[in-house]
């Protein structure tokens, strides 16, 4: 069977003898699952591997992000084009690296930074450096003969992700009136990866049926969940949690809730208007409140409702509100920082030093290459912080995020809903690991949540719900429902 590191693509070569010297480098302009232009960069190696990736591409991105590098053209591709990054690959990197043995990452990395000298990889854009070190770990995966996830992680890589599905969008994801991001199932205390995205598939459609009966679009947004007009924003969970029901689903039992209202876009909303505060800037463009209302909000919801996860509940810059959120909400859910962190492990370390948060999204655009990438997993999971492996609203097939995901044994994914191929790409591949894997696979859903937050939530069914006593009760429901295993590890 072929290594499943370039699984779309078919450019697998298997070479003979010491094959790993770069001997190509080459990048393109194609275009994201947005119609927007973004980088993708092949790497040939001397045995004739060739490697690679495809740049995704943020809507609401951090301030502190490495710089995405466009054109500006206004003239061509709404000024959107990405032909500078290009060039920067093929003209600058690609002379520097030709020679390099493609193993050594770590060195190749280095080498991008410094070549680009800047804090932010605003030289070369984050784009040009992200697709060739991309690139060059898939070229190495298969010139070693090797999945990438294998290879990036090594033997003990074998930990399918929980999937958090945001299976209703809003916010900039969306035209539609609701001001919160994402909403997300996260299913929770089953067998392995493949049960745990039924449930999560299973939710989807019922969530559209719910949608249609109620007279709602069932249009969707940037990332493939739906993206109905809403009366509130908690309305979003009402729906999902009959949309639960409806499936034969326990909610807070089996399938809990995550939120990424990515509230730093409320922020700017605010300064807009010239004032500071979160201004609900769809539903109610007047309402501007400040970071103590937002975290009041937030544990109202969280005794409502069997909240497992809250991203970017506060924004980028509100480290205080942060502080405080993560006193009052960390010890029973998980607090992501995105925006706060942006996959920078300078970042990260304050949050650490200042108590904020308890997660870290990663996103591998956000800081540029692979190994500053691994770098920020590893100082989390050090801090005893979680990581999330996660795509961008503007994605490609390509999946290299599904694999990393397995490779850092880091046991959960955001990538969307189940929906359109640049989402479903990074199930499927999943789905190949985990084949591939066999019994050697853990699941990192297969645990009961520790969502403490939600012990006396709301149900989908009105019934209060002991959340903690999940794992009690994770064998209930349908007849095919989840069993609870034991790792296998
Ligand atoms: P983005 O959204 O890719 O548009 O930044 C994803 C997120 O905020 O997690
Ligand atoms: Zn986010």
């Amino acid at each position: 069977m072929p290594p499943t590191s370039c699984p779309l693509w078919g450019l697998g070569h298997y070479p003979v003898g010491m094959p790993f010297n770069i001997e190509d480098i080459r990048a393109r302009q194609i275009l994201d699952s947005r119609g927007q232009p973004t980088v993708e960069c092949e790497v040939r190696l001397s045995g004739g591997a060739v490697g690679r990736a495809a740049v995704p591409s943020g809507a609401s991105t951090g301030e502190h992000e490495a710089v995405e590098l466009r054109d500006d053209d206004k003239k061509r591709w709404l000024g959107k084009g990405v032909t500078r990054a290009v060039e920067n690959v093929n003209a600058i990197i690609a002379p520097e690296l030709i020679g390099a043995d493609a193993r050594t990452q770590e060195s190749i990395d280095q080498l991008l930074c410094l070549i680009d000298g800047t804090e932010n990889k605003s030289n070369l854009g984050a784009n040009a450096t992200l697709a060739t070190s991309l690139a060059v770990a898939h070229a190495a995966a298969i010139a070693t003969d090797q999945p990438l996830y294998r290879y990036v992680g090594g033997t003990h890589a074998r930990t399918l992700p929980s999937p958090m599905l945001n299976i209703l969008n809003g916010g900039k994801h969306a035209d539609n009136t609701v001001d919160f991001q994402e909403f997300m199932i996260q299913p929770w205390g089953f067998s392995d990866f493949s049960e745990g995205l039924r449930a999560g598939v299973e939710i989807y459609h019922a969530l559209k049926r719910v949608l249609h009966d109620r007279g709602l679009s069932t249009a969707v947004g940037d990332e493939g969940g739906f993206a109905p007009n809403l009366k509130t924003n908690e309305e979003a969970l009402e729906l999902i949690a009959r949309a639960v029901e409806t499936a034969g689903y326990d909610l807070g039992r089996q399938i809990f809730i995550c939120l990424d209202p990515a509230t730093s876009e409320l922020a700017n909303e605010a300064t807009a208007r010239g004032k500071k505060g979160y201004c609900f800037f769809k539903s109610d463009p007047k309402r501007i409140v400040g970071s103590d209302e937002m975290i009041r909000m937030w544990e109202q919801w969280c005794g409502r409702w069997p909240i497992r996860s809250i991203e970017d509940g506060l924004a980028e810059g509100d480290w205080d509100g942060w502080k405080s959120m993560t006193s009052l909400l960390g010890s029973k859910i998980q607090i992501v920082g995105d925006d706060l962190f942006v996959t920078n492990p300078e970042f990260l370390r304050r949050g650490i030093a200042e108590g904020c948060a308890n997660a870290i999204l990663i996103k591998v655009n956000q800081i540029g290459t692979l190994s500053e990438t691994l770098d920020a997993v590893n100082i989390a999971h050090c801090a005893g912080y979680r990581a999330i492996l996660s795509h961008r609203s503007g994605e490609t097939e390509d999946c290299t995020i599904a694999d990393l995901a397995v490779a850092t044994n880091c046991g959960q994914i955001k990538t969307g809903a189940p929906c359109r191929s640049d989402r479903t790409a990074k199930y499927n591949q999943l789905l190949r690991i985990a084949e591939e894997l066999g019994a050697s696979a853990t699941y990192g859903g297969s645990a009961p949540t520790n969502a403490k937050a939600n012990s006396k939530a709301k149900t989908s069914s009105g019934v209060k719900s002991d959340a903690k006593n999940g794992a009690k009760v994770m064998t209930k429901s349908k007849s095919s429902a989840p069993k609870r295993v034991t790792s296998k590890s």
